[in-house]
């Protein structure tokens, strides 16, 4: 791995001692010392390093230069909706009145927050076309692994012994890993033309099957087109059909996952509904369900009665808990501001922005890259990175290659139905330039993998880290860090 230090060397703040009297600001306290036992005392003072304000101040705008994010450039992640997030969610979500809120706060005390939650609930259940909706998970992840334990309490209560969850061979791996967590075993549905074979969906499903989870559009960027005769099948055995919500940003105001019946809807807030996602801080994955289901769903529920909102213990089929007090508060916010700032028609010109700005990005490359099955997309598509094998080159060189361009990399080898996958995601956010700019180094990387393939080998040259061994990475962070300050 090479570290570009000459270009971007930053050194850590502990390094760049500047060693100048001017710099110490703190006064040695006029203190009895002796009050504290001597063993629990320092003998010499914190290795501090004495830097000027100045000197503080650029070392942490050189940091965040060396960054990247949505409010840098485009980030078409692939299934992560990286849209640009408006900023008065941010300021919403940091206004004093709430981020100093203590959770056990009496309700009499929070009135304000629990309606604001409140009518959360009830706008996603809108969105959603299902009666009722948990704030409670913390990731889209999370709400697929409440609705399997939902799956389960249902199944439980109604004396059935099923064993067994199906997913489509489209579906992401989070998918199964909640199906597992939650004791199913779990058997692959094969795609046709890249939607469910609805032959293979009729062969698999049996009185073992507990539900079939499916996003819609699917990881192809394809709109599952049979779901109503999916949820049919899946309906006549008894068994539920289940919304893997990531990709509602294309769809959202359009159609609703209740109204395509199915039974149990995770919402991605963190993706459609404006959080930043992807920078490891909280998510949240709220899970709307049929009338049927409502009575598993976690407690507490926010509730009103008359002008009084409350937290609703009082749910006995409840499961329980799946996380501590009503959910990421903060990321709830966002969402409400977002969807209140937006309206029903904001959100769904946002859907119809999102697949038109996808469609223009798909029909500018699909003759640069392979596109197997069909060109006319939802909100994200999926290229191949194939044809550059001959050159000796994958799609990671791409995806490396792109960073010297000035974006961010798009999700890649995902999904696995499509060999070298790229999969991009551009959003309704992005203007026409920028879409324009994206689809121009794209080519160009394409003419480079002909002329130059060394060029996209070395990649990224640019960037502050060049390319990095990305399994040893992430099974070794610390001891990756060392090597690089070694300039291994
Ligand atoms: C299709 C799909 N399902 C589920 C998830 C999991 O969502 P989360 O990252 O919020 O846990 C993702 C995440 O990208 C996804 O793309």
């Amino acid at each position: 791995m090479e570290y570009h230090a000459a270009r971007h060397n930053v050194p850590l703040l502990s390094e760049a001692n500047e060693e100048q009297d001017c710099c110490h600001i703190v006064e040695e306290p006029d203190f009895d010392w002796d009050l504290f036992p001597s063993s629990m005392r320092r003998m010499e003072g914190p290795p501090i390093p004495s830097i000027s304000e100045p000197s503080v101040a650029r070392h942490y705008t050189q940091l965040s230069q060396m960054n990247f994010g949505v409010d840098v450039g485009m980030y078409p992640l692939g299934s992560c909706t990286m849209k640009y997030n408006p900023k008065v969610s941010e300021s919403l979500a940091a206004h004093a009145g709430i981020v100093r809120l203590h959770p056990r706060e009496p309700e009499a005390a929070t009135q304000g927050i629990l309606r604001i939650l409140y009518e959360l609930q009830l706008m996603l259940a809108e969105i959603g076309g299902v009666p009722e909706v948990s704030l409670q998970p913390a990731a889209g992840a999370h709400g697929e692994f409440l609705g399997m334990r939902l799956v389960r309490a249902y199944f439980d209560d109604i004396g059935e012994d099923r064993n067994q969850v199906l997913l489509p061979d489209t579906s992401h791996g989070t998918n199964p890993a909640s199906a597992v967590m939650s004791g199913y075993e779990v058997l692959e549905v094969p795609s046709k033309e890249g939607t469910v074979d609805l032959d293979a969906l009729e062969k698999a499903v049996s009185d073992r099957t507990a539900a079939f989870m499916l996003t819609n559009p699917n990881t192809l960027g394809l709109f599952e087109h049979d779901v109503l005769e999916i949820a049919r099948i899946l309906h006549d055995k008894g068994a539920l059909l289940y919304y893997d919500g990531a990709n509602l940003n294309a769809i959202m105001g359009r159609v609703r996952p209740g109204d395509m019946n199915y039974d149990i809807v995770h919402f991605n807030l963190h993706k459609t509904f404006a959080t930043p996602h992807g920078g490891g801080g909280p998510g949240s994955g709220p899970v709307g369900v049929t009338e049927e289901l409502a009575k598993y769903l976690p407690v507490p529920m926010v509730a009103r009665e008359e002008s009084v909102y409350y937290l609703d213990y009082d749910r006995p089929d409840s499961i329980g808990k799946v996380r501590s007090f009503v959910g990421s508060t903060g990321v709830l916010l966002r969402a409400y501001t977002y969807i209140r700032l937006m309206g029903g028609d904001g959100l769904r010109r946002a859907a119809e922005l999102s697949v038109l700005n996808s469609n223009y990005l798909a029909h500018r490359l699909k003759d640069h890259y392979p596109m197997p099955y069909g060109s006319l997309r939802k909100h994200e598509f999926v290229l191949s990175g194939s044809s550059m094998k001959d050159k000796g080159l994958r799609t990671l060189d791409v995806a490396k290659r792109l960073i010297d361009h000035g974006f961010h990399p798009p999700t890649i080898y995902f999904p696995l139905l499509v060999e070298e996958a790229l999969m991009i995601e551009p959003t309704e956010t992005e203007s026409r330039r920028d879409l324009d700019a994206f689809a121009d180094a794209m080519i160009k990387i394409a003419e480079e993998a002909e002329a130059n393939p060394q060029l996209l080998r070395d990649a990224p040259m640019k960037a502050p880290v060049g390319r990095v061994d990305e399994v040893y990475g992430a099974r070794n962070p610390v001891y990756c860090w060392q090597d690089m300050e070694k300039g291994g």
